[in-house]
């Protein structure tokens, strides 16, 4: 395991991830756990979320694995209900599942399928997280929540213009959200990654692709899961306290706003 760094605030905390169940997400609940954070770990696939929370269990975490889509209201309800019997209320919301559901294409080619599709499985997911777990950090007055945005919704690119569009709306609703709870103590800021080498992009990215990819940022070389989750969890923290509705670039120099 890598060495992770330690906010001793963290301690005792409950931390719902949503997308833990690979990719950027599990490489978040390593490191919360890692500070002592109790994790409850999202995603559909309950073969990939049983890897994940086992890993974490055999390191010493306390974690469950909490099988939810994030477009079910219902399902979010149901989860929860799951987490707060087992660990109690939610401290700390990640609310990191989506991804690039529509192939790219240009506007014109998009099929109004693939654009409901991106908005569903990126924008209504994270804005149906926010709304199951918000009436608890507001009666407790107290909560870090972090969304997942991207590069794709900061500049126009070559990606999927729904993709683009649904994540440059997760910026948006992030910004609403934080300057809403901000008189509570609630905290809400966004992360967006460019170009991060998870295992699925590792399996179907040839070596020249990740050259040429990583030649677009100065930093020239590909994101880690790594890298977004050192942010996510200085975010949660209280050395984070200052910060609300920020939105931060983990793009290895490709944006410089
Ligand atoms: N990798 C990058 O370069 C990059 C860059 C910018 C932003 N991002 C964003 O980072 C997030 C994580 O991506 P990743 O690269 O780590 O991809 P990944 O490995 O494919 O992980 C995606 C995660 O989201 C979950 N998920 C997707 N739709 C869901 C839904 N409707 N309900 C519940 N869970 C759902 C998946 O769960 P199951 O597999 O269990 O269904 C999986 O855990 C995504 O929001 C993505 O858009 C990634």
């Amino acid at each position: 395991m890598p060495h992770h760094p330690i906010y001793p605030d963290l301690k005792g905390k409950t931390a719902f991830v949503t997308g833990g169940s690979g990719g950027i997400g599990a490489e978040t609940c390593r490191w919360l756990a890692a500070s002592g954070v109790r994790l409850a770990v999202g995603g559909r696939d309950e073969a990939a979320l049983s890897r994940v929370v086992d890993d974490l269990v055999q390191n010493g975490a306390q974690a469950l694995a909490i099988p939810a889509d994030c477009t079910d209201p219902a399902a979010l309800d149901g989860a929860r209900a799951a987490i707060e019997q087992r660990f109690g209320p939610v401290d700390i919301l990640m609310a990191f599942a989506g991804g690039g559901t529509a192939r790219p294409a240009a506007v014109h080619d998009t099929s109004e399928t693939d654009w409901r599709s991106a908005l569903d499985h990126n924008l209504t997911a994270t804005f149906l997280t926010l709304k199951a777990f918000l009436p608890g950090m507001r009666e407790r007055r107290s909560g870090a929540i972090v969304t997942m945005a991207s590069t794709a919704g900061r500049a126009a690119s070559a990606a999927s213009s729904a993709y683009a569009s649904a994540k440059a709306g997760v910026i948006m609703l992030t910004r609403h959200l934080a300057q809403e709870v901000g008189p509570l103590d609630i905290r809400v800021n966004c992360v967006s990654p460019s170009a991060i080498l998870t295992e699925r992009t590792a399996r179907h990215m040839p070596a020249e692709q990740r050259a040429a990819i990583a030649a677009l940022h100065p930093l020239n070389r590909l994101g880690t899961p790594a890298d977004v989750a050192a942010a996510a969890l200085f975010l949660d923290s209280d050395c984070a306290s200052w910060i609300t509705g920020a939105t931060l670039d983990i793009a290895g120099g490709r944006l410089m706003h």
